[in-house]
Order: structure tokens, then C-alpha cells, then sequence
């Protein structure tokens, strides 16, 4: 890999506060001066020839970099290098992310009233969620400033992932994490990537609360999505989509809404996309949140974007269970900016969702499917159109939260819970695990008997 590779004049880069745009230091998260999130801009694109950007160049030679062996062109986000910051290629720490399919999901379609529907898959990462894309940036980062250390606090993908790049770079890692509120496979593999993994007795955003303190305290640079570094590497699913789909834009984009940072890097590739002349309008891009974990909608309805309403937060999908979102202000641009909208799911709705993914044999965790029962909403209010072509990003991959999948066809995820007199209509997507004899005719038995019900279907 060529230095000039990853080092172009175009990413020349930096780091600018949301709200009163004062520039900070490069390894800074907040502004100093109003304390709100920093976001990195790229001064160069400003002029009226970004910088000798050229859309239609760059469309090739980012495709012709996936016939490459070089590890950041096989990288679906390095490959995109001339709009990300720049890093010195010694220090890019990469473990192949990116390059995601999208699957079309035919059935999932029907069940909405949507002609087509299409879901980009994120967890199929190498960790198994979208947290890669950004941590390889961020982590990268670190390596190149010098940091021993990096740190998250994380409801579980998060950590995951950082542990698996720390160890990759050589980094040693900290994971907060609220105690009995992840699945088990999340903390089993920043368990087994060798990060130091603490589970505190409080929930996701008192983990926040925490390391934000340490980090003052401690030279140890924070992955946490506050990390502007996290959010320009999520900024890849979306040129890939983009890309996927001959560059030419669905009309909707579907984002899960935890912390709010995916949908606003999604958001920010976006207009940066319209801005160098790739695309030349923007997907309307909708977030969804569970019922129990709603602090945006409630941002949004009761104080009309204004002030953020923190909630105590409670669902089943667990990776959203996030009351008070650091990146609520950067989602609301986007929402606003892309004409975008906000909806709440129930948590059978999530359960009804997650299992009608499954069924199209791509499956997802359930942080991802309040995309799908989102946009069964949305379809209802006519906010979208049969007609539209609609793009769902799953976030995570199935087996990441398997107890969930388990309980629910098992028929027991919602008893003992305020849901359990709702559950009867998830009967229909439920399929127990049988247990027989070892006898030949039992099995030819229930073969028949599964053959007759799918031919009354
Ligand atoms: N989907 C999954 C599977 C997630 O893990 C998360 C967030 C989200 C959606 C929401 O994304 O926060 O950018 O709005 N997980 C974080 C974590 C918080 O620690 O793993 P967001």
C-alpha cells in the first residue's frame, strides 16, 4: 500500500463545533467554548471545484479498487478514502469491513404495502454490526495520535467492536457496560477480543456519565459515537448503497435511532454526496425508536425539536435502550434536511418485525427490525408511498442477541411482562423447536403434515 494511497489533498480535514462552528483541536469531542458536538468538515470542498473532486472519476475508481488485494481497497471504507479524513496508511488498523449486501426482502414488502423494499445489511460486519465502518476510522485515530488506551461505554455492539480493533492495532481497550442489560454474545466477544470489561450497575447512559469523567481524568481517547472520527467511517454504508444502486437514491432510508449517530453519518454522507455532485437529490431518511426508549419523538413532539427530552429508557432491543442521545441534534438536521420523519414501535411490533426478517432467511437483532415495523407505520400514514423504493438498515446480525430469537419462538420473550396479552399475534410467526423420538415414521409424520400446511397457504 503506497502512502499517496491514503493520504490525498482532498481529505485535508477538520474539526468544527455543530452549534457556534468554532474549530477545535484534532482529539477534542465537544467545543470548549459552548459544549456541543464537534463534527469534521473538509475546507476544501467549500470552493466551486471541490478541491479536483471529480464524482464521476472517483465512481470508478472506487470500483475498480474491489478487484484490488491492497487491504484498504479491500476495505469498504478506506476504499472511499478521498471523502474521510486522512491517516497515515501505517496506522490504518482495518479488519475488512464494509462492503455489505443488500438483500431485497419480497415478503417483508407485502406485509408493509410496499412494492419493493430492500435491506442493506450492517451486521454482516466483520463484528457483526455497522459499528465497524466507523470504528476502523476512529481507532485509526487513536493509533495515529499516540493513544495506548481507548475506551466506550456501549449497550454492546460498540463494544465489541472496539475490542476487536483495539486488538487488532495493538491498543489496549476499556468496556463499560450496563450490568444484565446486554446479550450475552455481545459481552462474550469483548470478552474474548481482550478488552478490560466492566459492568456497571446502572444503565447505558450512566455508563456515559462515568467515562466521561475517566477520559478527563486519564490519557485514554473515547470510541464512543460523540467520536467524530466513528461517525465519518459510518458515513461508507451509505456511498456503498449509493453505489449499489447505479447511484441513483431510494426514496427512503430506515435507521434504527439508539444514540442517533448512524443516522446522522448517513445523513452527513448524504449531503456531502449532493454537495460533490454524486447525486443529485436526497432520499428522504426516517428514524425509528422503540416506544420504551423514545427520546427523540418525544424531542420532536413536545418541545418541536427545541430542547431534548430525556427518558428513562426500556425495551427488549436492548442495543437502542438509550435515553438521553448524545447526536440528537446532528439526527434532527438530517431528518429535517432530507425531509425525513420520526416513528415509535411497540416491542411486539419489534418481536412481529424481527421475525418476518428472519423468515426471508437474512434474519437481524432486534435493534435493527423497528426499521421494518417503522415503516409499517409509515406506509399506514401514507408518509410513504407504495410505489417508493425503500431502503432498511439493518444495524446487527441475527446472532447477536439469539436468547431474543429463542424466547420468541419458544413463545415466552413477553411473560411476566406488560406485553403478554398482546402476544397472541405473534403466534403465527412462531416456530418452537420440536422434540421427538429417533423414529423414522414420526419424522416422515411431521413432514407430511408441515407439506399439507403449506399447501393450504
Ligand atoms: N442498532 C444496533 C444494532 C446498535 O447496536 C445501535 C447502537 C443502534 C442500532 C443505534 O445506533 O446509537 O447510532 O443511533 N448501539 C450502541 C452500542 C449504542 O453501544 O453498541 P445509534
Amino acid at each position: 500500500m503506497s502512502e499517496q494511497a491514503v493520504k490525498t489533498g482532498q481529505s485535508v480535514s477538520e474539526l468544527r463545533c455543530i452549534g457556534c462552528c468554532r474549530i477545535a483541536l484534532p482529539d477534542r469531542f465537544r467545543c470548549e467554548h459552548c459544549r456541543d458536538l464537534l463534527e469534521i468538515v473538509f475546507p476544501g470542498w467549500d470552493e466551486q471545484e471541490p478541491a479536483g473532486l471529480n464524482a464521476e472519476g472517483l465512481k470508478q475508481l472506487w470500483a475498480e479498487r474491489q478487484s484490488s488485494f491492497d487491504p484498504a481497497n479491500r476495505s469498504g471504507v478506506w476504499r472511499f478514502r478521498e471523502i474521510l479524513p486522512e491517516i497515515t496508511t501505517q496506522e490504518i488498523i482495518t479488519i475488512k469491513e464494509g462492503n455489505t449486501p443488500v438483500y431485497e426482502l419480497a415478503h417483508c414488502a407485502k406485509s408493509a404495502g410496499v412494492q419493493q423494499l430492500f435491506a442493506k445489511h450492517q451486521g454482516m460486519n466483520p463484528t457483526g454490526s455497522f459499528k465497524d465502518t466507523g470504528m476502523t476510522v476512529a481507532a485509526s485515530f487513536a493509533r495515529q495520535a499516540g493513544y495506548r488506551w481507548v475506551a466506550c461505554a456501549s449497550t454492546g455492539n460498540t463494544s465489541a467492536s472496539m475490542a476487536a480493533y483495539a486488538a487488532r492495532g495493538g491498543l489496549h481497550s476499556l468496556v463499560l457496560i450496563p450490568e444484565g442489560k446486554i446479550s450475552w454474545s455481545k459481552l462474550s466477544q469483548s470478552l474474548d477480543y481482550g478488552a478490560i470489561t466492566c459492568q456497571l450497575k446502572t444503565d447505558f447512559d450512566g455508563c456515559v456519565r462515568v467515562l466521561n469523567e475517566v477520559v478527563q481524568k486519564m490519557p485514554v481517547y473515547l470510541l464512543n459515537s460523540v467520536n467524530p472520527y466513528r461517525i465519518e467511517g459510518q458515513k461508507a454504508v451509505a456511498f456503498e448503497l449509493l453505489e449499489q444502486f447505479g447511484w441513483e437514491p431510494p426514496d427512503h432510508i430506515i435507521v434504527p435511532g439508539g444514540n442517533l449517530a448512524n443516522s446522522s453519518a448517513i445523513g452527513k454522507a448524504l449531503r456531502e454526496m449532493k454537495q460533490l455532485g454524486f447525486i443529485s437529490r436526497l432520499p428522504k431518511i426516517s428514524v425509528i425508536q422503540a416506544e420504551g426508549a423514545n427520546p427523540l419523538i418525544r424531542t420532536i413532539r413536545e418541545t418541536g425539536g427545541e430542547k431534548l427530552v430525556p427518558v428513562q429508557a426500556e425495551t427488549m432491543a436492548t442495543a437502542i435502550r438509550i435515553g438521553n442521545p448524545a447526536s440528537w441534534k446532528k439526527a434532527l438536521r438530517v431528518i429535517r434536511e432530507s425531509e425525513g420523519t420520526v416513528e415509535q414501535v411497540t416491542e411486539i411490533e419489534i418481536a412481529l418485525a424481527k421475525a418476518e426478517i428472519g423468515a426471508e432467511g437474512i434474519g437481524c437483532e432486534p435493534a435493527s427490525a423497528v426499521t421494518l415495523a417503522g415503516l409499517k407505520k409509515l406506509v399506514k400514514q401514507g408518509f410513504v408511498k407504495a410505489n417508493e423504493r425503500v431502503v432498511l438498515i439493518l444495524t446487527g446480525h441475527a446472532l447477536k442477541d439469539a436468547e431474543f430469537t429463542l424466547k420468541f419462538h419458544r413463545g415466552d420473550l413477553f411473560v411476566g411482562t406488560p406485553f403478554e396479552s398482546q402476544s397472541e399475534v405473534l403466534q403465527s410467526q412462531q416456530r418452537t423447536p420440536l422434540v421427538l423420538e429417533p423414529n423414522v415414521d414420526a419424522v416422515i409424520h411431521l413432514l407430511r403434515t408441515a407439506e399439507h400446511g403449506h399447501k393450504k397457504d
